[in-house]
């Protein structure tokens, strides 16, 4: 089953993170991670600018999970600038060294294959760090994806957009399309750390650890992966029926070094 690991804080959880990163940059001189958008990573992206000190990063690939389709590579919502605004311009990264779908429409009907072979080409994810949705999305996975899907356009749902409407002017304003790894691509990775904070996600995150792997909660394809780390607060926690089973189990593994 999927690690779980419940800290006391979101800011515990991106040390912890952070932390698991550095020692995947340390060991791998071309690591390639796999970054989110939304709220959720931020804990993770500050970490790291906090923590990076004179780390040689050249190597580092970083690929996105999802774009809107629609939006200008500049505009500030897109999830391009957004990646560069949060994590690679802290990390000194290059605008090359991130990779993000692309949502321009007149390019839709290659985007998904061509965000494929490049991902391909940089020899797949190490180490992808996932939130999810109230609706149990990752990526944007909406429920009933398909659990071999690819990267293709995908459609928001009205949940989805009105939990995004925060970051733009008004909800007319939320794109409807994007193009999203699908969870086939994201269960290549060979590692996913899901990340939630907070009880808005808590009944989504129970049923991504311990409902039935089902195309009605996306992220419960996380219980098909291999090595899986869930790291959440105690309120993303709270509708785990198995808590008790999982609290305290990740420190007392023999020569556990963090996730
Ligand atoms: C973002 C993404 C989404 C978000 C999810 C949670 O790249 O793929 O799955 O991770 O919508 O968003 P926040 O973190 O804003 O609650």
């Amino acid at each position: 089953m999927a690690e779980v690991v419940v800290l006391g804080s979101a800011e515990e959880a991106g040390a912890l993170v952070a932390d698991a990163i550095w020692r995947l940059v340390d060991s791998d001189p071309a690591p390639v991670l796999g970054v989110a958008t939304g709220s959720t990573p931020l804990v993770v992206y500050r970490a790291l600018a906090a923590t990076r000190g004179g780390r040689d990063l050249s190597g580092l690939r970083a690929f996105a999970l999802d774009e809107y389709v629609g939006l200008s590579p500049d505009h500030p919502q897109s999830y391009r600038r957004t990646l560069l605004t949060e994590f690679a311009e802290p990390l000194g990264l290059d605008v090359g060294q991130v990779v993000v779908p692309d949502g321009d429409p007149a390019r839709l009907p290659s985007a998904g294959a061509a965000f494929e072979q490049a991902l391909a080409e940089a020899g797949g994810v190490d180490l992808q760090l996932l939130g999810i949705g109230t609706d149990g999305h990752i990526g944007f996975n909406e429920p009933g994806s398909s659990l071999a899907s690819r990267t293709r356009v995908k459609t928001l749902t009205e949940q989805t957009r009105r939990d995004n409407a925060r970051f733009f002017d008004s909800l007319e304003n939320v794109p409807i399309h994007c193009v999203t790894q699908g969870l086939g691509t994201i269960l290549d990775a060979r590692h996913l750390v899901l990340l939630a904070f907070g009880a808005a996600k808590a009944a989504a995150v129970a049923a991504a650890v311990e409902g039935p792997v089902s195309a009605s909660c996306p992220a419960s394809i996380i219980q098909f992966h291999p090595h899986v780390t869930v790291v959440l607060d105690a309120e993303a926690a709270g509708e785990l029926a198995n808590l008790r089973y999982y609290q305290g189990v990740w420190e007392r593994k023999p020569g556990w070094q963090g996730i």
